[in-house]
């Protein structure tokens, strides 16, 4: 049997559908949920849940003790957007919930964390095509300040006090059960939400701004296949690049207009575009794939389709 999981910041758009996936696949008493707030109802009904806030120790090893939690996952974060609005407050909670977790485990407490990184470490001098696993970085936002620190924080503690912690650099993530929660490639989610409401989307990105992209099945699957993984063919511990595809605004509104023909995007660019001008169009995750047997399986027109099919089967 599994040894029970805590994930911290359960009921954002990629905790919630995690929770659901790991309580498939290890029951649902095994997986405790828990965040800031209380999440949808159908999370909120699929098994143990604990308000809890990611920035107070005390609380965090409470709820470690008392379940004997054996793995972490830490998915509490302010995101790139709204970080920009909030400069401290992202810096102390995308910090400090790291530092508990990670010091639960140097203390023996917890045995693995799973901490997730972005494709927001990376920053306007690094290579944008093909983005490489090693490369210049320098993000340039607050997020991937944070991000960037938290990566070399993992790999310190993983080799000072041998803490098997294990990280991806989620690029922008596409799903319909939960809405994003304020980060710069919400649009890439919104958009469909919209093309099935009004027909029409007017986009805070530029239309041929390219982002790395990846449907919410393949960053769930990928997350669980890196954390199932032996540890020794983790070599990457400060973060591992990881590719879905890549698109512009132009092409996912094409891909929507084959379905819902008429459908018209226009753009009106925000504070936004410079945090995604600053970040790479497309992400060379070779290592992922060697070490642990990565591939994704969704390109554009199929997550177009899922994500159509879902929303319109969840609205009627
Ligand atoms: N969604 C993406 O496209 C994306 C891309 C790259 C990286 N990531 C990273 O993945 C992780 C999860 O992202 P997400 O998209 O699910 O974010 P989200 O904003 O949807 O969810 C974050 C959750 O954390 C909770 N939270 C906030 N403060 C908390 C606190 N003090 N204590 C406990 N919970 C708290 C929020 O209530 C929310 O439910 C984050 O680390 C994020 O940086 C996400």
């Amino acid at each position: 049997m599994h040894k029970p999981i805590l994930i911290i910041g359960a009921c954002g758009q990629i905790g919630t559908e995690l929770t659901f996936e790991l309580r498939n696949k290890y029951g649902a008493d095994n997986v405790i949920a828990s965040d800031i707030r209380e999440g949808g109802d159908a999370l909120m009904q699929s098994g143990p849940f604990e308000l809890l806030d990611a920035t107070d120790y005390a609380a965090v090893e409470d709820v470690v003790m008392h379940y004997e939690i054996e793995e972490v996952y830490l998915m509490a974060a302010m995101l790139s957007a709204t970080a920009e609005k909030f400069p401290m407050r992202a810096w102390n909670l995308n910090m400090n919930s790291l530092f508990h977790v990670l010091n639960l485990a140097k203390e023996k407490k917890i045995s693995k964390i799973f901490w997730p990184s972005s494709i927001a470490v990376f920053g306007p001098n690094t290579p944008k095509e093909d983005t490489p696993q090693n490369t210049i970085m320098e993000p340039s936002t607050v997020y991937g300040i944070s991000k960037q620190s938290g990566e070399r924080w993992c790999e310190y503690y993983h080799k000072k006090y041998g803490v098997d912690v294990r990280s991806v650099r989620y690029p922008g993530l596409i799903s319909w059960k939960t809405m994003p929660g304020g980060g710069t490639t919400d649009y890439a989610v919104e958009i469909y939400h919209e093309a099935l409401k009004q027909g029409k989307y007017e986009c805070f990105l530029s239309s041929e701004t390219q982002l790395p992209m990846m449907y919410m099945d393949d960053a769930i699957r990928a997350t669980i296949s890196l954390m199932e993984s032996p540890a020794e063919k983790i070599k990457v511990r400060s973060s591992y690049n990881l590719a879905g595809m890549t698109f512009t605004p132009k092409e996912i509104s094409k891909s929507i207009e084959k379905h819902i023909p008429g459908f018209t995007i226009s753009y009106a660019p925000d504070f936004r575009q410079e945090i995604a001008d600053s970040w790479p169009s497309s992400i060379d995750d070779t290592k992922a794939r060697q070490q642990w047997g990565w591939t994704p399986r969704f390109d554009l027109d199929q997550t177009t389709k899922e994500m159509l099919d879902n929303l319109k089967a969840t609205t009627n």
